[in-house]
């Protein structure tokens, strides 16, 4: 999070104008005392000027000056400095010009000679006042500058919603759903609910369950006791009880069979849990957040999910946005992506072109943030010099991830091996030079050409690659 300036460390400023001497110098002296940075000035043009260009928190106006109305003025900073508390003075103490005061939105009427108790009183009154704004403000503005909450970066309205959810409730949430298209961010989102909560510190344990066997279902979240079935050699306890005391994350809840969800609901209505092949129950202090892809309400329609389960599941939901509807997030957060990926591979990356940042803006990002990720890391690893271009990004968008909207041309030269199943990013980079050097029949410089780098780069990674006396793939290639 951003460092905020402190509010309270500064003193308020208060401008006093008079064009009595003596009457500067006592409010210089109490104002001092009461906490304020005072400064003094001996007409209204002058005051105009100190404040057009030092703001002030608060203005004691005499009310009669030689050369303006201590009235006008007062309607003058009124308009030109919001925010600015004002105070009137003045030796003749008239009801009118005080009534027209407070209704032009002074704060205080005094009148001299003052009565000093009633001087220092108002102004720390009024500091106090101040203070207190500033705070207010300080902290509206630490609230929506929240741009990372627990390893989640967003800044669109609908992120810093999703923040702002999950810290009121992850303190009383037992229960909660989070749905959200593939790579929006679900397993960050419950990750986060258990930082934010009282359990952070306990355990956080992830169950996938489109990993997992039907039949062994049950005894992954429940446990089993030796012999309850073959195989089960030894007592072994659940995924609820390793979780006692933390978090249980059930991912992909949707591929839950319904045999066992009868049993996942007991679970969370009772807080008891029962091992495979025992009759004893055990008590679980388990908070439970489970996620989903699939629109459940759909699933319990179609009679694939209980909606029992589902009522119970989804007390607290939690919908995250997909990346396309929140564009705003997309160069904040590739310029955090960039930054992490150009330090982890040493590289002297400082953002993206124009062109660049203009396709990534304009991306399908049917993979949302992951796919983001990978894109990026991937153009990082391709990038030479300070700037990721367009060039690189075609060669990042890999043939599983979305094509852009626009860009076409870009679209098809990021077709790599669309035969290749996911690689090590080195795997992808070699194979990809290698597809390059085939388009261009071996021409290095032509090959350094569609891959946006120079030609000592390339060669540096046809070495790296050992790929400098490799026979050609295919057609010729020659040394340039
Ligand atoms: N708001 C975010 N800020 C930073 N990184 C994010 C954010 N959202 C997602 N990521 C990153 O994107 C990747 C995918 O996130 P995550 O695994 O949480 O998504 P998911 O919704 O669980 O996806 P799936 O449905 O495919 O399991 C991770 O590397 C994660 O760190
Ligand atoms: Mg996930």
């Amino acid at each position: 999070m951003m460092p905020l300036p402190n509010p309270v460390t500064a003193k308020p400023l208060l401008v006093v104008v008079d064009d009595e001497a003596p009457v500067l110098k006592v409010i210089e002296r109490v104002a001092g005392k009461a906490g304020y940075d005072v400064v003094t000035c001996g007409s209204g043009s002058e005051a105009m000027r100190v404040l057009m260009r030092r703001p002030a928190d608060l203005a004691m106006v005499d009310l009669r000056m030689p050369d303006v109305n201590g009235l006008d003025l007062l309607r003058q900073i009124r308009g030109a400095v919001p925010g600015c508390e004002v105070i009137l003075m003045t030796a003749y103490a008239a009801v009118d010009s005080a009534v027209e005061a407070i209704k032009l939105g002074a704060r205080e009427y005094l009148t001299k000679p003052f009565d000093f108790d009633r001087l220092r009183r108002v102004l720390v009154e009024t500091r106090v006042e101040i203070e207190r704004r500033a705070q207010v403000v300080a902290l509206e503005s630490q609230v929506a500058r929240q741009l990372e909450f627990c390893g989640m970066l967003g800044r669109s309205p609908s992120m810093q919603e999703v923040f702002s959810l999950i810290q009121r409730l992850a303190p009383h949430a037992k229960v909660v759903l989070i749905s959200g298209q593939t790579g929006t961010g679900k397993e960050l989102g419950a990750r986060a609910f258990h930082q934010a909560g009282p359990r952070r510190g306990r355990p956080f344990v992830t169950i996938n369950c489109s990993a997992v066997v039907d039949t062994l279902f049950e005894s992954e979240l429940f446990g089993h006791v030796r012999g309850a079935f073959t195989g089960a050699v030894d007592s072994k306890p659940g995924m609820f009880e390793a979780a006692q005391g933390g978090t249980l994350f059930l991912d992909e809840i949707g591929e839950l069979p319904l045999s066992v969800q009868a049993k996942l609901l007991r679970a969370l209505e009772y807080g008891e849990v029962q091992r495979v092949g025992s009759l004893q129950l055990k008590r679980v202090d388990v908070a439970v957040i489970a996620a989903t892809n699939r629109d459940l309400r759909a699933e319990v329609a179609a009679g694939r999910f209980r909606g029992d389960l589902f009522y119970r599941l989804n007390v607290v939901e939690v919908v995250l946005p997909p990346l396309s509807e929140r564009r705003e997030d997309i160069p904040y957060l590739t310029a955090a992506f960039l930054r992490d990926a150009a330090q982890r591979m040493r590289k002297p990356l400082t953002g993206l072109t124009p062109a660049a940042e203009r396709l990534l803006l304009n991306a399908r990002w049917d993979g949302n943030v992951r796919e983001l990720k990978n894109v990026v890391e991937r153009a990082c690893m391709l990038a030479d010099g300070n700037l990721v271009s367009e060039r690189e990004l075609a060669g990042a968008f890999g043939p599983d991830l979305a094509q852009p909207l626009r860009s076409p041309d870009i679209a098809a030269k990021a077709r790599i091996a669309p035969e290749k199943p996911a690689a090590p990013l080195d795997a992808i980079e070699r194979e990809h030079i290698l597809d390059v050097l085939r388009q261009v029949n071996g021409n290095r410089m032509a090959a350094a050409k569609v891959l946006g780098i120079s030609r000592r780069a390339l060669y540096r990674r046809l070495e790296r690659h050992r790929l400098v006396d490799e026979a050609p793939p295919a057609g010729s290639l020659r040394r340039s």
